[in-house]
């Protein structure tokens, strides 16, 4: 039987590695809807490459050249946000929530209502509204495979075995482009410096979280609630080969571990598989003898405060971890546009954590709210920028 697949965030690095999985399994999937931001020409070509029905950009001025670029394709298309909905909830078998940042809560929440499989990668969704999310994916009967490396490979890790046997959760960061550099270095660094990253291929805005260890705390709020653990067995370490990505310790001092390859088409293939394997043409598998060592080390949350403030946010709760991801978005954003520096970012979301604590200390009642608390932050953050 095939299956049937949406692609939320076609046209971006996980979007494409999709893409090229949906490829080489055709006889396997049937691509229904896709959708992307901005690029109307990108989203035609993976829309028409992929043979989807249905494209959507949520950039309503690009509704014209969207149209056009699918001319004479048989594929209907529209633009603006209500499009992107469209694509999130028409019929399909799997959803993958691939869009980058808090733009893909809405879109990722519509499909998770209708009860959907959803592939998520777009852990924003979860740093903003996790427990309304996750609330919402219990009471709609959505599946949630996680698609983030570590989360994926956690849950392999997990396999049949019950969470409150495991004292300890780990996940691993590369360290970035800065992992061995000195503070004065890394204060003076450029965003294309900050997007070298040394292992993965990703997105612009996460390869800036993954420089300032932001990703690292994305993800603890991420596995708190995809997993239901509490922060304090969340842990990070240090693994600059990229090969281990998640370990979970278990009450008897075993240790389960996910290795593969530094290559995002490995988890994305484990959710497309749905339980089965897929192959991976032009995919290596994990080589220990070949890479020699794997090395460990903790991180430093001197250097990397952004990690720290994840950390103090996932165990404040309430809002904070709401406020924290608006305020980094617009904070890389601005890192981005070189209208801040590097440490500039870690002291704009502290500052917005702190000063939202009072105003918002419970966790949003539902997705809306999660999105009204993002939008007031934005505001906040860009007035702070602009001061
Ligand atoms: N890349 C990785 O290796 C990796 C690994 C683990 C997790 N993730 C997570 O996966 C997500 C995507 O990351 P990425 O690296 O693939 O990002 P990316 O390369 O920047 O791609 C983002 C995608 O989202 C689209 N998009 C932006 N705003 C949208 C909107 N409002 N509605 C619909 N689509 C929209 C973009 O289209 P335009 O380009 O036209 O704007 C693009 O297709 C992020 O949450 C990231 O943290 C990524």
């Amino acid at each position: 039987m095939t299956c049937t697949v949406t692609v939320l965030g076609a046209t971006g690095s996980i979007g494409r590695s999709t893409a090229d999985l949906l490829d080489q399994h055709r006889g396997r999937f049937r691509v229904g809807a896709v959708a992307g931001g901005r690029d109307a020409a990108a989203l035609a070509r993976v829309a028409r490459d992929l043979g989807a029905s249905f494209a959507a950009l949520a950039d309503p001025a690009g509704g014209r050249d969207l149209a056009q670029a699918l001319a004479g394709s048989g594929i209907a298309c529209g633009a603006g946000p209500a499009a992107v909905i469209e694509a999130a909830t028409r019929d399909a078998d799997l959803v993958v929530a691939a869009v980058s940042g808090a733009a893909g809560l809405a879109p990722t929440h519509a499909a998770i209502r209708l009860g959907r499989t959803v592939a998520l990668a777009n852990k924003e969704s979860l740093v903003c509204a996790g427990d309304a999310f996750m609330r919402d994916a219990r009471r709609f009967g959505a599946r949630i495979l996680p698609m983030d490396s570590e989360h994926n490979a956690l849950a392999q890790a997990i396999g049949e075995g019950r969470v409150e046997d495991i004292t300890r959760m780990t996940i691993t960061a590369s360290g970035g482009p800065f992992r061995t550099a000195p503070r004065e270095r890394i204060a003076a660094a450029s965003a294309a410096e900050a997007a070298a990253h040394p292992t993965w291929s990703m997105g612009m805005k996460i390869n800036i979280d993954s420089a300032t260890l932001m990703n690292k705390g994305l993800e603890l709020v991420e596995a708190h609630h995809l997993f239901a653990i509490d922060a304090g067995r969340l842990d990070v370490v240090v693994h600059p080969q990229s090969i281990v990505h998640g370990l979970v310790t278990w009450r008897d001092g075993a240790v389960t571990a996910g290795l593969a390859m530094p290559d995002m088409r490995v988890p994305i293939a484990h959710c497309l598989g749905i339980g089965e394997r897929l192959s991976i043409a032009r995919g290596r598998a994990v080589d220990l003898a070949a890479t020699g060592s794997l090395t460990f080390e903790r991180p430093d949350e001197e250097r990397f405060p952004c990690l720290r403030i994840a950390r103090a946010a996932l165990a404040a709760g309430g809002a904070q971890p709401t406020v924290m991801n608006a305020a980094n978005e617009i904070a890389v954003a601005a890192f981005i546009a070189g209208r801040i520096g590097f440490y500039d970012i870690a002291a704009l979301v502290e500052g917005a954590c702190e000063g939202f604590a009072a105003r918002y200390p419970a966790a949003p009642a539902d997705v809306e709210e999660a999105l009204a608390i993002d939008a007031e932050v934005r505001r906040w953050s860009e007035a702070r920028l602009a001061a």
